[in-house]
């Protein structure tokens, strides 16, 4: 199953949508006159410890009236300075708070830059001189971290507004005391994925009497909900806790917040039921409480918020009916229910939603809607993923004119009224109809939509036509067929923006066409599990940008003497299981990791130039006609061993936020060798034993000669080693117990001799991984170690774990920021937020699972 779901794009955009509209503070100041000499040092002596490559500061020069430098703002009476507005201007280098010294500055913001540490006078030589400071905005700059946020007593108690978002500030414990205690008056405090631990939540009271906002979210609290916070400040409206790990159920004394208008706690694994008295709180604009384990049902009282703009309300655990007084909520703008509810939605449950623009029902709801209903709506995203939607692709949605996304994967869709159909997702951005069984030929169809996903349906007949602003396609497992050549060869005139292009699994036949120039900002190509013939043609070098291609399993052949060493990016490359011949190819470019050319007919030596692969992790030459020794040199390819970490890209924290299993493991620790079923001989270097970082190591069935060296025990990763069916001999040294974590073990069909060493470790191997040596003996052998009878065993089972193939997880991973660095132009969008962020982690964990599934099953069968 190669095929994903991407509700991702979908989220992208609704993410996108909620990123133009962010909370304004309502902390602001305003103002201007010609600068007082008392502020104009010290902002030089700030700009001397900024990097300011992008010259965004030339306006700061010690001529002008520093009233007029750039993001500086000086009151229009007095001259003197009292905003600095620097936000996003590319700076780095170090904050020097001496800045501080600016007697009148009330706004400080000098967010989403790069800055990589702040300077403070010691804590003993007391406090700034300074009283005014109401705004102090330090959020996205990645790299800044706080051991603790003593310094922050070095500001006024006047400080009202307090932003130090994705600053790390994961030693600090006390935050919650320290910013109580030195800034009792803040109204608006967010620490919003700062790695924050502790939650204090059995204190009682915290000093912050006026807080109108607190943003706490994507931090690691796990305790429930705290005393403080329904204790905090009545007039507070504005909560997020969300993506954090947060327990138990909502206390009623949530009900003490009358002035809530936004509270948001969504992603965390609050249980119990969804308080009724949620209904209460009548003036709640945005409640969010998606992504949690709430049980019961999904009480009917929330149809009394009429403010209500945004609900979002899902969980596994839910039960019961929608109640159709969600359709009252008039003010509704985005509404998203998943989980497990599963009722039969009518008219009704939509009657008054004259303003929703994103509706998203991610659960098992069946429609009885009657064909010729007009919704009170007009969408800009709807995701009906995993609801009862088909057999028939439903007419309301066609009056969707305004639609950006459209997500009906898994809905048990199978046809569609084609006349209709396509004109109508033309227009559409992005559109996901994976996992269905849709039927329904595509010879002559355009596809227009940015993002298509149409994998794993029946579509049939030929390629789809594209146009030239598709940038991702994916139309693996259906049943296309006939020849890629009219699909890769049209000219459309404008420059193809395809970046991502998945065919794979379909019934597409005849040569690849020499059409390459036409695709040159393709990052990702899956063509594999195809029928496609002859050689590949020289004009794929074009490819630049590509990071990840696959021709898997197709009847590809000829002599692969192309040079993809221009391929800068290229980290994956699978030629495997086809017919190629000749020599192994080696123009390859630095940035490779993982290779496999397995099952071809490569019949010459194992190339020497392979060893200077600086990146290379992975390497799969098995099931070929290779020949002579194996190069020593292999073991010099410096990422084979070592610890050395391959850094691709500046987003891996990202990907890693929260600690989320994201199937990227580190992968400058993944290694795999496998080099069988060739006819390899020789002796095998003993260096190869010292490769300490790899985790699978196959040399079975060549013609290898040599000893296991007692090194071997230092391999202390080794998780696989298969040696099977070659002329080894010599006792298998004890050390081998020593590898630890070796969970398959085939040293079969050799000539070792002497005694199996015992060991915890080896204990678990059976019989089958030491037969066909007749010189061994000891345990498991039946044979103990003065007696010559020997019993042929079962061959050996493929036990490849599946985590051989997160090798590539790396390479995915680049890609698909890559595939999604456009949309995130502005860097504050990619910040905002985490959302994001894990949607498109989790597509991306989608993606890669299931590619390693499908690569894995191939690896299976090719045994
Ligand atoms: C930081 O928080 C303040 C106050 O809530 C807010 O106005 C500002 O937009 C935030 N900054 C960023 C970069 O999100
Ligand atoms: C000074 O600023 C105040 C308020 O910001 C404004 O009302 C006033 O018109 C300004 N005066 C001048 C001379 O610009
Ligand atoms: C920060 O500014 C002060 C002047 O206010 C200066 O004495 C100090 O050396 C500066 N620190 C650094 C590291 O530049
Ligand atoms: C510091 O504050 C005191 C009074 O609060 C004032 O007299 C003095 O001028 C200030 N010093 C500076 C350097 O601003
Ligand atoms: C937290 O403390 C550990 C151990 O002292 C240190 O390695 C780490 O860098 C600290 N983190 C930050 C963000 O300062
Ligand atoms: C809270 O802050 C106020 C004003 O700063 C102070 O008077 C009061 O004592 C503080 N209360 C507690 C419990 O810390
Ligand atoms: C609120 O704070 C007071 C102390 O000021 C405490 O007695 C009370 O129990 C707190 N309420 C909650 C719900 O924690
Ligand atoms: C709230 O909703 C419930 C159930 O939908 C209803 O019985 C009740 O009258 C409503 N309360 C108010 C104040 O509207
Ligand atoms: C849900 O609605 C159906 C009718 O649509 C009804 O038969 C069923 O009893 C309802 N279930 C609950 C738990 O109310
Ligand atoms: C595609 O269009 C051509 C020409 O308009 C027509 O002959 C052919 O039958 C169409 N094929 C399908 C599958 O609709
Ligand atoms: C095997 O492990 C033992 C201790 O567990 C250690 O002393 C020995 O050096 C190891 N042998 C090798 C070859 O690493």
């Amino acid at each position: 199953m190669v095929c994903f779901s991407s509700q991702s794009q979908f989220r992208v955009l609704l993410v996108l949508v909620y990123a133009i509209t962010i909370h304004k503070g309502v902390c602001s100041t305003n103002v201007k006159l010609s600068c007082n000499e008392k502020d104009r040092s010290p902002l030089l002596l700030f700009k001397h410890s900024v990097k300011d490559h992008s010259n965004k500061l030339s306006s700061w020069s010690s001529g002008e009236d520093c009233c007029a430098w750039k993001g500086v703002l000086c009151d229009n009476t007095t001259g003197r300075v009292t905003r600095l507005d620097l936000n996003q201007q590319y700076l780095e280098g170090e904050i020097n708070l001496s800045l501080l010294q600016i007697e009148f500055l009330t706004y400080l913001d000098l967010s989403m830059n790069d800055f990589t540490a702040l300077i403070h006078p010691p804590l003993s030589t007391a406090h700034f001189n300074l009283s005014y400071l109401e705004y102090l905005d330090l959020s996205f700059n990645e790299d800044l971290h706080f051991n603790n946020l003593q310094w922050l007593s070095q500001l006024p108690p006047s400080l009202k507004c307090l932003n130090l978002s994705e600053i790390n500030l994961e030693n600090e414990t006390n935050w919650l005391q320290t910013m109580a205690m030195h800034h009792p008056s803040l109204l608006e405090l967010r620490l919003a994925s700062c790695g924050l631990v502790n939650m204090s939540p059995f204190v009682k009271f915290v000093n912050f009497t006026s807080l109108l906002t607190l943003d706490l979210s994507g931090n690691y609290f796990d305790s429930e909900l705290p005393y403080w916070l329904f204790n905090v400040s009545s007039d507070i409206f504005h909560i997020d806790l969300s993506f954090n790990n947060l327990k138990g159920r909502i206390p009623k004394s949530l009900l003490n917040l009358r002035n809530l208008e936004s509270l948001r706690l969504s992603n965390n694994e609050l249980t119990g039921p969804i308080p009724d008295w949620l209904g209460e709180h009548e003036r709640l604009q945005h409640l969010v409480l998606s992504e949690n384990l709430f049980n019961g049902p999904f009480p009917s009282t929330l149809g009394n918020l009429s403010s209500l703009t945004e609900l979002g309300v899902s969980s596994g655990f839910l039960s019961g009916n929608l109640t159709d007084t969600i359709g009252q909520l008039s003010n509704l703008r985005t509404l998203f229910i998943g989980g497990s509810l599963s009722s039969v939605l009518s008219e009704k449950h939509f009657s008054k939603l004259f303003n929703l623009e994103s509706l998203v029902l991610n659960s098992g709801f069946s429609f009885d809607i009657d064909p010729k209903w007009i919704p009170p709506f007009q969408l800009r995203e709807v995701s009906l993923k995993n609801t009862n939607l088909g057999p028939t692709f439903p007419e309301w949605l066609y009056t969707q004119t305004t639609l950006e996304a459209l997500d009906t994967s898994f809905s048990k869709l199978s046809s569609i009224n084609a006349d209709k159909f396509w004109s109508f997702v033309a227009k559409i951005r992005a559109i996901n109809l994976s996992f269905n069984a849709i039927s329904a030929d595509l010879s002559n169809v355009t596809l227009e939509s940015e993002y298509a996903i149409l994998a794993c349906n029946n579509f049939r007949g030929t390629l789809p036509r594209i146009s030239s602003n598709v940038f991702m396609i994916n139309m693996a497992n259906n049943s296309l067929s006939g020849p890629i050549s009219p699909f890769l060869c049209h000219k459309s005139g404008k420059k193809s923006a395809l970046g991502y292009l998945d065919i794979s699994i379909n019934s597409l036949s005849g040569v690849i066409p020499n059409c390459w120039e036409n695709w040159r900002s393709l990052t990702f190509l899956f063509i594999g599990n195809n029928r496609l013939e002859g050689e590949i043609p020289p004009s794929i070098e074009l490819l630049n940008e590509i990071i990840v291609m696959d021709f898997n399993k197709n009847n590809l052949s000829g002599e692969f003497s192309l040079d993809l060493s221009n391929m800068k990016s290229l980290v994956f490359i699978n030629l495997g299981h086809n017919s190629f011949s000749g020599v192994v190819p080696t123009k390859m470019p630095e940035s490779m990791q993982v290779m496999i050319l397995r099952s071809n007919q490569f019949s010459s030596n194992i190339p020497q130039q392979l060893c200077s692969l600086p990146s290379l992790i992975q390497l799969d030459l098995s099931q070929n006609k290779l020949v002579g020794s194996i190069p020593p040199c292999v073991c010099n390819v410096s990422s084979m061993d070592g610890e050395r970490r391959i850094r691709h890209f500046r987003f891996t924290f990202d990907l890693f936020w929260k600690g989320r299993e994201l199937g990227y493991r580190d992968i400058g620790l993944l290694r795999n060798l496998d080099l069988s079923s060739n006819n390899l001989s020789g002796e095998i270097p003993t260096e190869l034993f010292g490769l300490t970082q790899l985790l699978f190591l196959n040399l079975s069935r060549n013609h290898l000669k040599g000893k296991i060296p007692i090194k071997i025990g230092g391999m202390k990763n080794l998780e696989s080693l298969d040696l099977s069916n070659n002329h080894l001999s010599g006792t298998i040294p004890r050390t081998i117990s020593n590898l630890t974590f070796l969970s398959y073990l085939n040293l079969s069909y050799n000539d070792f001799s002497g005694e199996i060493p015992l060991g915890t470790q080896l204990e678990s191997f059976d019989a089958w991984s030491y037969v066909g040596n007749p010189k061994l003996c000891g345990l498991p052998l039946p044979k103990n170690c003065s007696n010559t009878h020997q019993r042929v065993g079962s061959g050996a089972n493929n036990s490849q774990n599946e985590s051989l193939y997160l090798g590539m997880v790396g390479g995915f991973v680049v890609g698909l920021w890559g595939v999604w660095g456009s949309l995130f132009i502005n860097r504050a969008w990619r910040h905002k937020y985490f959302l994001m962020l894990n949607h498109v982690a989790d597509w991306l964990y989608e993606v890669i699972v299931l590619k390693i599934n499908h690569f894995s099953r191939v690896r299976a069968s090719a045994r």
